[in-house]
């Protein structure tokens, strides 16, 4: 058992408190993680701000990379010292899903009760028991997680952009190569351009789309999707398809929506150029029904595309995304607009709140 500062959500209100929790040593099938650094990533603002249903007190942050200390018995894809990125998506490794490739949509795995495969948490604060957000809880220096989720990378790449790897640059790139399948020299807008976002335009730029659109109320963001490859930014006013029609001739062939809003999900349709193709990739909050013109949808034979992880395979696609970053194709370094520590991790949640921040890094 290791003792470890962690940012714990108690369920209510919208601060993280800094607590001590021990951590359990790994059991049968599972590796414990000294972490490098964490992202914070809109999901967590999503948990914090009470968006979702999620147990408590729980252990925020999912966007991390790290080193192993010990892992259980059986262990055998990683070993102690190795460096791994972790999945927040686990992989069970059984299931229909699993066995046909597609571990995005695993159906055996249980991170989203934030607990082990054998339904228990390695975690305890106070004696009691304490979950780590999606299995993972990345905003604490030591957490146990599955096997599947620890993803061996080469020890060259820095741990803030390695945990970028995990969620945001694997959600971005991984939704226009895996989820959209975008062809060079075709037309994309995004809209809502924080670390999401800006990942989207990062991998429209290494599969060659043009234009690159990016959509965003804050001009500091549109600054960086300029750096990251877009080729034009616009500050959305009344009439957003209007905007986007106007540089791509009538309409984008991709439109991506990674901020989670009900009205920028349901503008989607409307950007797009006759059979193009609208990917969902901000969460909203439950219960948040969106409705499209379904004739409209049906007539231009447009399609809506959901995206959970941009359909990662993470023992796949980590290392793939590690080796673009390595060879200078992905440059994941320029999205870290904050390097933090941990107790800064609630300034960084209200500087997400207010737009700001590509994204903010906890290093430990
Ligand atoms: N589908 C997945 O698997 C997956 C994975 C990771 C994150 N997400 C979701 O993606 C979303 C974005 O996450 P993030 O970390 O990039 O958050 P973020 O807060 O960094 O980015 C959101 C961006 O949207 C902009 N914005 C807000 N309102 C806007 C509006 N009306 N018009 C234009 N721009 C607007 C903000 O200025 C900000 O730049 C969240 O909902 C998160 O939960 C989904
Ligand atoms: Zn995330
Ligand atoms: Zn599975």
């Amino acid at each position: 058992m290791v003792q470890s500062q962690a940012a714990v959500h108690f369920g209510e209100g919208t601060k993280l408190q800094i607590e001590v929790v021990e951590v359990a040593d790994p059991g049968r099938g599972n590796v414990l993680v000294r972490m490098g650094a964490s992202g914070v990533c809109g999901s967590d603002r999503h948990v914090l701000d009470g968006d979702w249903e999620m147990p408590s007190p729980t252990v925020l942050g999912h966007e991390g990379a790290g080193t192993v200390e010990a892992v259980g018995d059986g262990v055998t894809d990683v070993e102690p010292g190795d460096h791994v990125i972790l999945s927040w998506f686990y992989p069970c490794r059984r299931c229909t899903a699993c066995l046909s490739g597609k571990a995005y949509v695993c159906t055996g795995s249980r991170s989203e009760e934030c607990v082990l495969p054998d339904g228990t948490t390695p975690l305890t604060l106070d004696g009691k028991p304490a979950f780590a957000y999606l299995a993972v809880g990345t905003m604490s220096e030591y957490t146990v997680v599955p096997e599947s989720a620890a993803i061996r990378i080469p020890k060259e790449v820095p741990f803030d952009v390695a945990s970028l790897i995990g969620c945001s640059i694997a959600t971005g790139v991984g939704t226009v190569v895996n989820d959209a399948a975008v062809e060079p020299g075709t037309s994309a807008v995004v809209v809502g351009a924080g670390g999401v976002g800006l990942s989207i335009i990062m991998g429209l730029k290494l599969v060659g789309a043009n234009p690159i659109i990016a959509v965003d109320l804050n001009e500091e963001k549109l600054a960086f999707a300029r750096e990251l490859g877009a080729t034009h930014t616009i500050v959305p006013d009344d009439d957003l398809a209007a905007q986007v029609a106007a540089i791509t001739e009538g309409g984008a062939a991709y439109a991506f929506e990674a901020i989670g809003r009900v009205e920028t999900i349901e503008s989607l349709p409307g950007l797009l150029a006759p059979g193009g193709s609208a990917v969902v990739v901000g969460l909203p909050p439950v219960d948040a029904p969106v409705s499209f013109d379904a004739l409209e949808l049906a007539e231009s034979g447009k399609k809506i595309i959901g995206s959970n992880y941009g359909s990662t395979v993470p023992g796949r696609d980590f290392p793939k995304l590690a080796s673009l970053y390595l060879a200078g194709a992905l440059p994941v370094d320029k999205l870290i607009s904050h390097r933090i520590s941990l107790p800064e991790v609630n300034e960084a949640f209200d500087a997400m709140r207010r737009g700001e921040r590509a994204r903010s890094v906890i290093v430990f």
